[in-house]
């Protein structure tokens, strides 16, 4: 029966959610490898979730970018009440990933959903670093950045490390050094071993591993079956407040054998 079902899927949020030793984990139906429209489910529970969270306050939130944040965006509503205020800004500045699915464009759709702001960071990909020490000058990006720096909340995805590496088109000399030290997730431009520890960064200005530490709400956005090695190896380390959005088919899968 659906009661059955739903049962079932809470005790699976309960399993998984302390096999990480994380806060909570939100588990849709479904394999989103299969299906995209259970990526709109994440989105949806990522929604509630940042309902139930977010205080009643100005509440600054850094989001990243990918096809999974991309889609979720699309699903969040009115998060604004009387003495609840978003500001939505990217996390970091430009990794190389195409127009749409950056982490500004996120920042973008999720603020005009929700009914709340954003601001952009306008960082281009390859610059010398003379230049790009004089774009950290800019008043405009200094400004942006500081925000950064103030953020109360952060989402995210998580990918798997050759899959990015690939698509955001890193030179073979990196992706040769991945392959060598065994990446297998990434997340914000850090990569991840399967035992979760950092084997490499990409160096880009704004908020780091570390900061998140601090940060009081954290959501990781990330699912399918396909996905399950890379959320295993990102989460273990994951700063214990994040909540994990994430499906039944990459639940399974992380916790096959366990
Ligand atoms: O950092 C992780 C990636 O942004 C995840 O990208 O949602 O397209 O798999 P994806």
């Amino acid at each position: 029966s659906l009661v059955d079902r739903l049962f079932g899927m809470r005790q699976l949020e309960k399993q998984l959610a302390s096999y990480f030793g994380i806060d909570k984990c939100l588990i849709a139906d479904g394999d989103s490898d299969q299906q995209r429209k259970v990526i709109s489910s994440f989105g949806r529970l990522l929604n509630e979730a940042l309902d139930a969270k977010l205080p009643e306050k100005s509440n600054i939130i850094a989001v990243m970018g990918g096809t999974t944040m991309a889609m979720a965006a699309e699903e969040l509503r009115s998060l604004e009440t009387d003495r609840r205020h978003n500001l939505f800004v990217p996390a970091r500045g430009g990794i190389g990933e195409s127009v749409n699915v950056q982490a500004n464009s996120v920042s973008a759709v999720m603020a005009m959903k929700s009914h709340g702001d954003y601001r952009s960071l306008f960082v281009p990909e390859q610059l010398s670093s003379t230049t790009y020490d004089s774009l950290l000058q800019e008043p405009s990006i200094k400004e942006v950045l500081n925000l950064i720096g103030q953020a109360n909340c952060v989402i995210h995805g998580i990918g798997r490390a050759l899959h990015m590496a690939a698509r955001r088109k890193m030179p073979e000399t990196d992706i040769l050094m991945l392959k060598q030290k065994h990446a297998v997730a990434e997340s914000f431009g850090y990569f991840f071993n399967e035992q979760g520890e950092i084997i490499y960064k990409i160096p880009r200005i704004g908020l780091q591993l570390k900061d998140i530490q601090h940060i009081p709400y954290v959501f990781a956005v990330a699912g399918g079956r396909g996905k399950a090695k890379a959320i295993r190896a990102y989460m273990q380390n994951a700063p214990k407040q994040t909540w994990l959005i994430t499906d039944e088919a990459a639940a399974n899968e992380i916790l096959k054998g366990v």
